[in-house]
């Protein structure tokens, strides 16, 4: 971890008694514009300058990142720039597939988003220990895998690939136009409108899935265990939710995969194995838009040499790539503009609701935490620990000590990592008995606190680690 980060001083005090008198006197217009002018006051500027970089929240990008997406960050709030252009230590990160490593965290670093689902390129790991939430987009590409799962549909029920490629090898000898009628009737097909579609995972992609395939008139069969109420209401009317993969295909046309590969005991590793495929109907066609490691190959195998019916997988496969009834596609489900547009806003909304408030959503390893709005002038502090007894008691006792009425309190708690907040109204401090920054040192010098953060203010000040017993703020 790098540290080169300048000290914030914050003087409390000061700030407490000019909102006491702002208390009493002005109309709220008055006292907003008066509290902006403390607010300046309230930091030493030569110690904040280079750490908040003139005072914006600096984001750092690795790989090109949609600058619609980047627009979420408005100009006069936010420094964006691309982590190799930067000039100084960033408040969070944006990355798409760059491999993170762990010295390209500085000990500024609050916040690490992925623009995508899957975060296997952060070392998420070693990002908890920090006590740093790491973010991600689910759902954002979800349509578009949605549309190219539909393209499967409709590839799987007619040879429109294959007719494709007979049409490329007649124009090349100069007989399309005299061959066409004849040849067309090797590439037949049949109409999805009537029939059975089976979607096993109705998460994000699987209940746009569904819902599309009611559209188009087919009657539609579901499968997940762990269905979520967000996804619940996406599904169409009328769609049955069966109680396994196999009730769910027994008399399926079509099934779409949409469930996550997770390896090992327990896990999706070749779920789709032959114990399944064999409840598969002779015709039906297996739409692989999840991951290739779902499916048994030579089960598959099996079912295609053995019937008429299909394979249209995302996923190179070694065993299928040139079976006459599979369609390989290169991996294009999330290939398109509005995914990463939509990945990237994500990200964006999703960091920046951390950083000016707070709240967490969307963090593979931290505790969701929905923030009721910080009152008019209250200053928000928040404390990331490890998840051990006593430490709401300890934090809560500092701020009591200081003669400090909190307002509100919540603690969370995922893993080993617990996260809490607490604001409070300066104005309400009559006797403040330690400095603010002091009692920011207290609270993060803890034994099992690891950062802390005073939301007020200057962007991109007020952050403070404890690591392995020192302070760094
Ligand atoms: N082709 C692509 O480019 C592309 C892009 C994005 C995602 N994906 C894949 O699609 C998958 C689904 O994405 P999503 O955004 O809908 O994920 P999601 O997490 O929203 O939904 C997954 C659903 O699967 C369910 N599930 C888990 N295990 C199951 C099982 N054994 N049987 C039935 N249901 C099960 C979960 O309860 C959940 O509702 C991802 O895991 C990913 O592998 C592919």
């Amino acid at each position: 971890m790098m540290m080169n980060m300048r000290k914030v001083t914050i003087i409390p005090s000061v700030l407490a008694r000019a909102v006491k008198a702002r208390c009493l006197a002005g109309t709220q217009q008055q006292q907003r514009l008066f509290l902006s002018s403390m607010d300046t006051d309230r930091w030493k500027t030569e110690d904040w300058e280079d750490f908040t970089k003139r005072g914006k929240y600096s984001i750092q990008t690795y790989n090109k990142i949609s600058t619609k997406g980047l627009a979420k960050f408005p100009q006069e709030m936010y420094d964006v720039s691309p982590a190799e252009f930067a000039s100084g230590p960033a408040q969070a990160l944006l990355i798409r597939s760059h491999k993170l490593k762990e010295d390209e965290v500085d000990v500024s670093v609050r916040a690490i988003a992925r623009c995508g689902a899957g975060t296997n390129n952060i070392p998420v790991a070693r990002m908890t220990e920090f006590g740093i939430p790491v973010f991600n987009t689910p759902g954002a590409n979800a349509n578009a895998v949605k549309e190219l799962i539909l393209c499967g549909l409709f590839l799987g029920s007619r040879r429109i690939t294959d007719g494709i490629n007979h049409m490329r090898d007649l124009g090349e000898q100069g007989v399309a136009r005299e061959r066409v009628e004849k040849d067309k009737a090797m590439f037949g097909g049949r109409e999805i409108k009537g029939k059975t579609m089976a979607v096993i995972g109705l998460g994000h992609i699987g209940a746009l899935t569904a819902r599309d395939a009611a559209g188009l008139g087919m009657v539609v069969k579901g499968y997940d265990p762990g269905l979520s109420v967000q996804s619940a209401l996406f599904l169409p009317q009328g769609l049955e939710l069966m109680d396994s993969i196999t009730s769910a295909i027994a008399d399926a046309d079509y099934v779409s995969l949409n469930i996550p590969y997770i390896k090992g005991d327990g896990g999706t590793h070749g779920i789709i194995g032959a114990d399944v495929v064999r409840h598969l109907k002779p015709g039906a066609v297996v739409l692989n838009f999840a991951r290739g490691e779902l499916v048994d190959s030579q089960a598959m195998k099996d079912h295609l040499d053995n019937s008429d019916g299909r394979y249209v997988s995302d996923f190179p496969d070694d065993e299928l790539w040139d079976h006459k009834n599979a369609i390989i596609i290169p991996h294009l489900g999330a290939s398109t503009s509005e995914a990463e547009d939509q990945a990237a806003a994500m990200a964006a909304e999703t960091i920046r609701d951390f950083i000016e408030h707070g709240t967490i959503r969307n963090s593979v390893n931290f505790p969701t935490t929905e923030l009721a709005e910080r009152r008019d002038h209250a200053m928000r502090v928040t404390v990331v620990n490890k998840n051990v007894p006593g430490m709401v008691s300890k934090i809560a006792t500092a701020f009591a000590n200081a003669g400090i009425n909190i307002l509100q309190q919540i603690n969370k708690s995922r893993g080993d990592i617990a996260y809490n907040v607490l604001d409070f109204d300066p104005a309400s401090v009559s006797d403040l008995k330690v400095d603010l920054r002091d009692l920011q040192k207290e609270l993060t010098l803890l034994d099992g606190v690891l950062s802390s953060r005073v939301l007020f203010g200057i962007p991109g000040a007020g952050y403070a680690r404890n690591i392995d017993g020192k302070y760094h703020v």
